[in-house]
């Protein structure tokens, strides 16, 4: 069975804090954050809100957008490293509020990359036919870990979530593969600390091997599935910062108006960074059916990772079902 995404769903908090709301506490400017970084606006959850929250409106306007009903998700799987409790995690209780009553639930933790890990996961788990459709979630709530008044990190770190449905497609591409990879001898660049609780990170080295990475995980799986950069129609880097992201797409000569710069008004929201550069292209109508979909993410560990995949062929075979089901009632 062929996997392919079917729909996609975002959610960010209402709570928006901008970079002048940055300057009123923080040694830093306005000028200073868009210049290095890319970013005006970030969004933090408040008060009784929980990640639980987001991600359900996330993974519910994700089930409306793929015509998939919450009965037929066998599977959720919630990529975070913010989840509202240490445990349970956030897969169960995303999946209860949405109303899926019976499907595995699993979180799953690599930093910013998460959500690709997921998607394969997903994609894998629909191949086997182990799952009809899954339910893939990459949410965080960032502000919950960021020292506030450390401006290196606090004009960066964000909440948000973003959800596609990933099931069996007839036509196109699908979900075409994946290259991961790590390197753990540099995990004190980038982490937080159990006692702490705050991401802790050497920006420019980051950067640096960001840049590097991502770039050569996009080449090597480009290769693997014999495509050229300039095929793909849109392309959606993890949004960490501005600067990275257009460094990336440059090394690999794909067109700005080609590449997701979401990091404008979302700032970094890690594992819910790509499927919020996706619901926004989606939004934007810059995903055509079928279009070939770049992603790649760099994160703690360190963690990286690129995916390919179509955009949203059609038709489900679930669909022809209902249309023949129809069709009999009519006659
Ligand atoms: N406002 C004003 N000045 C600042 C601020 C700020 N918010 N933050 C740092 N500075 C200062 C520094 O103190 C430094 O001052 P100095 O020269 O007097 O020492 C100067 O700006 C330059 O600092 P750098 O850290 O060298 O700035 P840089 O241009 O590298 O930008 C940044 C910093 C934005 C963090 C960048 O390095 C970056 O984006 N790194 C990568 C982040 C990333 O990719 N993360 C991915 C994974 S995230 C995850 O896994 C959750």
């Amino acid at each position: 069975m062929k996997p392919g995404i079917l729909g996609i769903g975002d959610a960010l908090p209402a709570h928006v804090i901008t970079n002048l709301d940055l300057e009123q506490r923080l040694d830093t400017s306005d000028e200073w954050i868009v210049r290095r970084t890319g970013m005006r606006e970030r969004r933090h959850v408040q008060g009784d809100e929980t990640l639980a929250d987001l991600a359900a409106a996330a993974g519910s306007a994700a089930l409306l957008d793929a015509a998939v009903p919450a009965s037929e998700i066998d599977h959720v799987i919630a990529a975070t490293i913010t989840p509202d409790q240490l445990t349970p995690g956030l897969a169960p209780a995303l999946a209860a509020k949405v109303g899926i009553e019976h499907a595995g639930v699993v979180d799953l933790n690599a930093a910013c990359v998460g959500f690709l890990y997921a998607l394969a996961h997903a994609a894998s788990l629909v191949e086997s036919r182990q799952a009809r459709n899954v339910l893939v979630v990459g949410a965080e709530a960032l502000s919950r870990i960021t020292d506030q008044e450390d401006r290196a990190t606090a004009v960066l770190f964000a909440d948000g979530a973003g959800a596609v449905v990933v099931g069996p497609v007839e036509q196109g591409l699908g979900i075409a593969g994946f290259e991961f990879g790590y390197d753990a001898e540099l995990r004190p660049l980038l982490y937080a600390e159990r006692e702490e609780r705050k991401l802790r990170m050497a920006g420019q080295e980051v950067y640096r091997h960001a840049v590097a990475r991502m770039t050569e995980a996009t080449r090597e799986l480009l290769a693997r599935l014999e495509l050229d950069a300039s095929e793909i129609d849109y392309f959606v880097p993890h949004q960490a910062n501005a600067r990275i992201v257009t460094a990336v797409a440059d090394a690999l000569g794909i067109p700005h108006e080609r590449v997701s710069f979401n990091v404008e008004w979302t700032a970094n929201t890690s594992a819910a960074s790509i499927p919020l550069g996706l619901a926004a292209a989606a939004r934007e109508g810059r995903l055509e059916p079928g279009a070939l979909i770049g992603m790649v993410a760099f994160g703690a560990g360190f963690v990286w990772g690129a995916g390919v995949s179509s955009w949203k062929d059609g038709p489900r075979p679930v669909h022809r079902r209902e249309a023949e089901k129809v069709k009999t009632r009519s006659r």
